[in-house]
C-alpha cells in the first residue's frame, strides 16, 4: 500500500515538473511564470483541482515514443476566484513549447464541456508554439475541436483568454472567439503569420512585436483589450473582471457589498459641462462619481478612445457603461467606435448586465476614410446592438445627441428604459450653425443675418425640451442627482422582462 502512495506522490512530482529544470530556468529568464505558477495566483489558494494529470501523447512519429511529460504541455482543471466557480486552462511552455497535441486538445475540450455543464467561464492561458508539429493533422483536428466549444460556449459562459507567450497560426482564433483578450507587454504576442512569412509573401520587415505585440492589438487592431505590464498584473485583472461577471446566461451578475450611498449627490457635476460648446471634458469623470466607490473597469481603453466601455456597479450591481468621450474627435461615432461599443453592448446582454449609457456625440465623423471604410454598416452594428438588447437600459444625455447619433446612443425609440437628459442637452438633427448654413444658404454673405438665424435655431433646438415635450426624454435631471437617478431607474428595472420575437438567430450587420 505504501508503495503505491509514494508511487503516486512521485507521479506527481514528475507531472509538477513540466519540461524539466533547464526549460523552467529558461521561462523564469523571459520574466515569465509556469503554467502552474500561474494558476496559482489566479485561483483563490489552495482551490485548484487539477484533471488529467497523468495524459500523456500518443504520437510515434520523429521518435515521440521517448519523449513523454505528464501533462503533455497544458495544466487543466477548475478552482476558485473570490469562491466562485471557474475552469482554467494553462499552457505549458517548458513542454514541447506548450504545441498543441491531439491529447493536449483533448484535455482543453474536456474542461470546456465542463465549464458549459456546471455553467461557470472558462479562462484560457496561451503560452504555445502552436499545433504540435510532430503531430500534423491530429493536432489540427484538435484546435478545431476547441474551436467549435468555444463557438457553442459563446454567450453560455464568460471565456477569458490571456496571452502569456507566443500565439501563432490557428491558435489565435480560439482566443479570438472568447470574450475577452488580455495580453502582457513585451512578452506575447499574436498574429496568423510571422514576421518570417511576412517578409516572404509582401517584403515588409515587421518585428514579431510590431507585427503582434500588446501594443499593436490594444491600440490598432482592437484585437485584444487590454496588456499589462506582467503576468502577475494580468492574472490580478482577470480575477478583477471575474468578480464582475456572472457565470453563465442564466444567473444575474454577482451582487457585491458596497459602501457608497446611492443618494449621494455630486455638485461637482453642475459645472462638469463648460459653458462654451465646443470646449471638451473628461466623460471618464462622470462615469467615475457616478459608479459605486469611484470604481470603473474598462476595457478597450487604449482602443477608439472617443468611446468608453466598461464595467462599474450601482448599489453593489455590475453595470456596462457606453459613453462618448468629448475630449477625442469631440465624442464621434466612426467605425471603430461603434464596432468597440457594439461588440460590448452585445457581451452585456448576452449575460444580463444592464448598459447605463453616456451621451455626449456631435455625430457620425464625415470623410472619405470612413465611408469607404464603411461606417453605414458598422455604425449599424451598434445601432442593432443596443436595440436588440433586451437588458435594462438607462440613457443620460449631458450635452450634445445629434442626428443619427442621437438614434442610435440608446435612444427611447430603441427601447431605452430610462432616457434622462442634463438641462445642458441639446437634441437635435445637427448643430446651429451647420442647421443654420444649410436653411439659410442665400444669407450666407450677411455675418450679422446668420449670427441671428443661429441664435434662433440655438434657443429653440440647443435644449432638452423640444425631446422631452414629446416624451422622447423622460425627465431632465440635475446633473449633481445623476448618481441618485440612475440608481434609483436600474433598481426598478431589476425584475424587467422583455423578450425578441423567435427566430434562429439575427443578422446583425458584419
Ligand atoms: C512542437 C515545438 C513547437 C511546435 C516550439 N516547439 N514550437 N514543438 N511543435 N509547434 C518546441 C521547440 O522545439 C523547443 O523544444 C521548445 O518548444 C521551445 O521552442 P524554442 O524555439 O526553443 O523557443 P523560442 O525561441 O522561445 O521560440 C518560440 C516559438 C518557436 C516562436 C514559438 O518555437 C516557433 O516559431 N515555433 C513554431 C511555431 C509554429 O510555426 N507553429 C505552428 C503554427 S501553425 P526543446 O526540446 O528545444 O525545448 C498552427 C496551425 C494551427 O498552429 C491551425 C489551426 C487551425
Amino acid at each position: 500500500m505504501k508503495d503505491i502512495l509514494q508511487e503516486l506522490e512521485r507521479r506527481r512530482g514528475d507531472a509538477r515538473e513540466g519540461g524539466g529544470a533547464r526549460r523552467v530556468e529558461a521561462q523564469h529568464s523571459k520574466g515569465k511564470l509556469t503554467a502552474r505558477e500561474r494558476i496559482e495566483l489566479l485561483l483563490d489558494p489552495g482551490s485548484f483541482e487539477e484533471f488529467d494529470m497523468f495524459v500523456s501523447h500518443r504520437c510515434t512519429d520523429f521518435g515521440m515514443q521517448d519523449s513523454k511529460y505528464s501533462g503533455d504541455g497544458v495544466v487543466t482543471g477548475w478552482g476558485t476566484v473570490n469562491g466562485r466557480l471557474v475552469y482554467v486552462f494553462s499552457q505549458d511552455f517548458t513542454v514541447f513549447g506548450g504545441s498543441l497535441s491531439e491529447t493536449h486538445a483533448q484535455k482543453i475540450c474536456k474542461i470546456m464541456d465542463m465549464a458549459m455543464q456546471n455553467g461557470a467561464p472558462v479562462i484560457g492561458l496561451n503560452d504555445s508554439g502552436g499545433a504540435r508539429i510532430q503531430e500534423g493533422v491530429a493536432s489540427l483536428a484538435g484546435y478545431a475541436d476547441v474551436f467549435q466549444r468555444n463557438i457553442m460556449a459563446s454567450g453560455v459562459v464568460p471565456q477569458i483568454s490571456v496571452i502569456m507567450g507566443p500565439c501563432a497560426g490557428g491558435a489565435v482564433y480560439s482566443p479570438a472567439m472568447t470574450d475577452f483578450i488580455f495580453m502582457v507587454k513585451d512578452s506575447s504576442y499574436m498574429f496568423v503569420t510571422g514576421p518570417d512569412v511576412v517578409k516572404t509573401v509582401t517584403n515588409e520587415v515587421v518585428t514579431a512585436e510590431e507585427l503582434g505585440g500588446a501594443k499593436t492589438h490594444t491600440t490598432k487592431s482592437s484585437v485584444a483589450d487590454a496588456a499589462f505590464e506582467n503576468d502577475l498584473e494580468a492574472l490580478m485583472e482577470v480575477r478583477r473582471l471575474i468578480d464582475m461577471l456572472p457565470l453563465n446566461n442564466r444567473e444575474k451578475p454577482p451582487h457585491r457589498p458596497f459602501f457608497d450611498d446611492p443618494e449621494r449627490l455630486d455638485m461637482s457635476l453642475d459645472t462638469l459641462i463648460p459653458e462654451n460648446p465646443n470646449m471638451p471634458y473628461d466623460m471618464k469623470e462622470l462615469i467615475v462619481k457616478t459608479a459605486d466607490e469611484g470604481d470603473f473597469y474598462e476595457i478597450q481603453a487604449e482602443f477608439a478612445k472617443n468611446m468608453i466601455t466598461g464595467f462599474i456597479r450601482l448599489e453593489g450591481q455590475t453595470v456596462g457603461v457606453v459613453a462618448n468621450q468629448p475630449m477625442v474627435l469631440a465624442g464621434c461615432l466612426d467605425i471603430d467606435s461603434s464596432r468597440k461599443a457594439a461588440r460590448f453592448v452585445r457581451f452585456c446582454d448576452a449575460f444580463e448586465i444592464p448598459i447605463l449609457t453616456f451621451v455626449d456625440v456631435p455625430g457620425f465623423l464625415p470623410g472619405t476614410g470612413q465611408e469607404f471604410g464603411g461606417v453605414i454598416k458598422h455604425g449599424a452594428k451598434l445601432l442593432f446592438a443596443f436595440g436588440e438588447a433586451t437588458v435594462p437600459k438607462v440613457t443620460v444625455i449631458t450635452r450634445k445627441a445629434y442626428g443619427g447619433a442621437y438614434d442610435v446612443m440608446s435612444s427611447k425609440h430603441i427601447r431605452g428604459d430610462f432616457n434622462y437628459a442634463w438641462p445642458t442637452a441639446e437634441i437635435a438633427v445637427m448643430g446651429a450653425k451647420g442647421a443654420t448654413e444649410i436653411l439659410y444658404r442665400s444669407e450666407l454673405g450677411d455675418a450679422e443675418k446668420i449670427a441671428a438665424r443661429t441664435k434662433d435655431y440655438e434657443d429653440r433646438f440647443a435644449n432638452p425640451f423640444v425631446a422631452a415635450e414629446r416624451g422622447f426624454i423622460d425627465e431632465v435631471i440635475q446633473p449633481h442627482s445623476t448618481r441618485k437617478r440612475v440608481c434609483r431607474a436600474f433598481a426598478s428595472l431589476r425584475n424587467k422582462k422583455q423578450t425578441n420575437p423567435w427566430k434562429k438567430h439575427d443578422n446583425i450587420p458584419l
